[in-house]
């Protein structure tokens, strides 16, 4: 018996002094001196002792007892108090918790990116709308009214009522357009870039129904082909490293007259198509890679917005953002969508 109430003092009081909140504490009080408790169950056996023991080892139970008690009322207090001054006051010297920090979307940071380097050569970014009249995308930039050309853009229309002139409203297909409005403010020179959201009905591993472009357009007097040549040059080594080197082949667009395709030589093989072990280049197969399109500013287009192609001549481009930020070095994306997808384990990686 003797034994058996040191043991649960000593089992008691380790318990007590180990519980971290009231509640835990009041476990171990129900443990030991509650109604079926430990303590209690050993001061009901008393009776059966002989008579000689029962005033020794009565005093000693009532005394493990006491004990237990004591040491449960000294923990109640200790873990009120220290609750009280956890909620009451503040450690100013607690190293805050910061919130997660963000960035922008790797589009975002490319256009931020395509808008700098025009800038350090004279280009003004300008915004034009999303949602025009039909006249702006197409018919200024001299395409006939049902031309088969228009379909290329698989253009979204708008339920409106349609404009005598300028025909039903659309979501911009391409930012040729913002053309229209910047030279149909007639104020010349102009150097612009019109960096926007343009929509198409394409949606496969590499489109997407929304997706950039930027476009530029110098209008002055005495605007050659080497200008186009230089600026475009120009960017692709500012944006893609300064081993990239441009050229241009002839194309078609209604808008520009002549036009040009834009390839740039590729990354990995420098523009030969053969890697220095004498394999074909898998990239680009011809050392080439496709860019966009470009062209000097059709006359009629000029015309168009009340600008003199007698006195004036321009040169435009218009690129993918997602496609010149595809071909950044490190930046492999097997599925455009990707990009729209709001899925941050991917966008993190950015
Ligand atoms: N707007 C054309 C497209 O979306 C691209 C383009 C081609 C823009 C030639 C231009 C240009 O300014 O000169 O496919």
């Amino acid at each position: 018996m003797k034994d058996k109430l040191l043991n649960a003092k000593n089992e008691a009081i380790s318990l007590i002094l180990s519980t971290h909140d009231s509640k835990e504490l009041e476990e171990i009080r129900i443990k030991f001196l509650g109604r079926n408790g430990t303590l209690t169950t050993l001061l009901k056996d008393l009776v059966s002792l002989p008579r000689e023991e029962k005033p020794i080892i009565g005093r000693l139970a009532n005394e493990t007892k006491n004990i237990i008690e004591d040491t449960f009322n000294q923990r109640l207090q200790t873990l009120t108090k220290n609750k009280q001054s956890m909620t009451n006051s503040i450690d100013i010297t607690d190293p805050g918790i910061r919130p997660p920090l963000g960035h922008l979307h790797l589009v975002t940071q490319a256009i931020e990116e395509i808008t700098a380097i025009f800038n350090k050569i004279g280009f003004t970014r300008k915004r034009y709308p999303e949602i025009e009249w039909d006249w702006y995308p197409f018919t200024a930039l001299n395409f006939p009214d049902n031309h088969p050309a228009r379909d290329d853009w698989e253009t979204f229309f708008i339920d409106h009522k349609p404009d005598p002139k300028l025909g039903p409203v659309v979501l911009t297909p391409h930012t040729s357009s913002g053309q229209i409005h910047e030279m149909q403010k007639g104020e010349i020179p102009i150097r612009m870039i019109n960096i926007a959201k343009c929509y198409r009905r394409q949606s496969d591993t590499s489109h997407t129904p929304m997706f950039h472009q930027f476009e530029g357009l110098v209008v002055d007097k005495e605007i050659s082909i080497s200008h186009l040549k230089g600026a475009l040059s120009y960017f692709v080594k500012s944006y893609l490293g300064e081993k990239r080197t441009i050229r241009i082949r002839p194309y078609h667009f209604q808008f520009t007259e002549p036009s040009f395709e834009v390839d740039v030589s590729c990354g990995v093989c420098l523009g030969k198509g053969f890697l220095p072990n004498k394999q074909k280049c898998k990239l680009c197969k011809s050392g080439w890679l496709e860019l966009g399109g470009s062209g000097m500013v059709h006359p009629n287009v000029l015309k168009n917005c009340n600008i003199d192609p007698e006195k004036y001549t321009g040169f435009a481009f218009g690129w993918g953002v997602e496609r010149v930020l595809m071909m950044k070095e490190g930046i492999e994306i097997d599925d455009l969508r990707m990009l729209y997808s709001n899925n941050l384990n991917f966008l993190q990686q950015f």
